[in-house]
């Protein structure tokens, strides 16, 4: 936003920032953009769900955004993909079908030194290998089963 002065012309690129940073665009990052731009939230929410190119907080419980930028990709995301339709039978863009958890991607998360990367509800997990992955996946989603019971 700091890029394109906070014009509200610079609304697209914005979420476009937000989406290649995050893998999605969320409430409050929606807010976060709205306020900077002095536009209306009706408006920003408007124009993110408009663009078939965004995606609004996906539905799952859970959320593991695979970074496929470059560094990322070259360290072994395909492997990384490869486990999670094994295992959870999702792949980019998609929920599992009990809602447990969405699979996403962003471009680069910022974190190339620790290729290949994952945000994993909002914690960034790296140097990661099927194993670790699955492992980190299985002990979010399992903490909330035990949390609830
Ligand atoms: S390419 Fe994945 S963190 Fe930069």
């Amino acid at each position: 936003m700091r890029k394109h002065g906070f014009s509200p012309h610079s609304l697209i690129e914005a979420l476009h920032s937000v989406q290649d940073t995050f893998g999605y665009i969320d409430r409050e990052a929606l807010i976060f953009v709205s306020g900077s731009l002095r536009l209306p939230l009706s408006k920003v929410y408007g124009v993110a769900t408009f663009y078939h190119y965004f995606t609004l907080k996906p539905q799952g419980k859970h959320t593991c955004v695979i970074c496929t930028g470059t560094a990322c990709y070259i360290k072994g995301v395909p492997a990384l993909l490869d486990s999670l339709q094994a295992q959870y039978g999702v792949t980019l863009g998609e929920t599992t079908a009990d809602g447990e958890l969405s699979v996403l991607s962003a471009r680069c998360v910022g974190a190339c030194g620790l290729a290949p990367v994952a945000v994993i509800d909002g914690h960034v997990a790296g140097k990661l290998t099927p194993e670790s992955l699955l492992k980190r996946l299985e002990e979010v989603i399992h903490h909330e089963l035990h949390h609830q019971s």
